[in-house]
């Protein structure tokens, strides 16, 4: 499974990309706004930290012309690499399907239905974002829901990436991760808690204390010469 994150908290995204292999980094206008910052200056200093990582910036338009016209404006601006998310609407099926003939690299999100899935990989989409925890608010099986879309692009071999959205723990990631889900986006606090484990420092914290108790300091570096023979 990749693993991409969800934020545009540069700081954030700094601070992760140099402990964690990223690949790639998602937004969308409310995780925009979070900022309060001029937005094409969030994205560029994004771009600036992936180098040749992709990221995901997402239109706003209502209507099939709407979004076609900012995903070329998107595109102008931050490069032909940049994917553009389009919330799957029926407008925005049809901007996706347009977008895919003219080679753009599209990503169809606010997925909640395999078939929203089905019908975005057919139009062209080059990854789909089903909201695991949203899909589960809503009384279905977000973990499932988006598990299947994995296998229905698999068995109609639809050359489409599935990134898992939308989390509020680490298990629904480990239980797509088991149901070999092809990526993840997720918030900064979800990451924090999957590298920050307790049994881990306490772990760490023995293996110091107990080295300790041999005389020779905190470290292998702190061993005198004569002992290394
Ligand atoms: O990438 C989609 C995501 O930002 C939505 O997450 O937590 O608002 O449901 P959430």
């Amino acid at each position: 499974m990749k693993f991409l994150i969800d934020t545009a908290d540069t700081a954030a995204i700094r601070r992760l990309n140099g402990l964690l292999p990223i690949e790639g980094v998602t937004t969308n206008p409310s995780i925009v706004a979070k900022t309060k910052r001029e937005p094409y200056s969030v994205f560029r200093e994004i771009k600036d930290i992936l180098q040749d990582k992709p990221l995901f910036v997402e239109t706003l338009g209502r209507t099939g012309d709407e979004i076609v016209e900012e995903a070329g404006r998107i595109v102008s601006k931050l490069g032909k690499d940049t994917v553009i998310k389009i919330p799957v609407s029926p407008e925005g099926l049809s901007a996706i399907k347009r977008l895919a003939q003219d080679g753009y690299i599209t990503c169809a999100t606010a997925v909640f239905t395999l078939s929203q899935a089905l019908l975005a990989g057919r139009a062209g989409a080059r990854y789909v974002a089903p909201y695991v925890n949203r899909i589960s608010d809503k009384g279905n099986d977000g973990v499932a829901v988006t598990a299947s879309i994995g296998e229905a692009f698999r068995k109609y071999g639809i050359e489409c990436t599935v990134v898992g959205a939308s989390f509020k723990n680490v298990r629904q990631v480990e239980d797509l991760s088991r149901l070999g889900v092809d990526s993840v986006t997720l918030p900064v606090d979800i990451f924090d808690k999957i590298i920050n484990v307790e049994g881990t420092e306490e772990a760490i914290v023995k293996f110091e204390k107990d080295w300790e108790t041999l005389g020779f300091g905190k470290s292998l570096y702190s061993i005198p010469e004569r002992f290394m023979r």
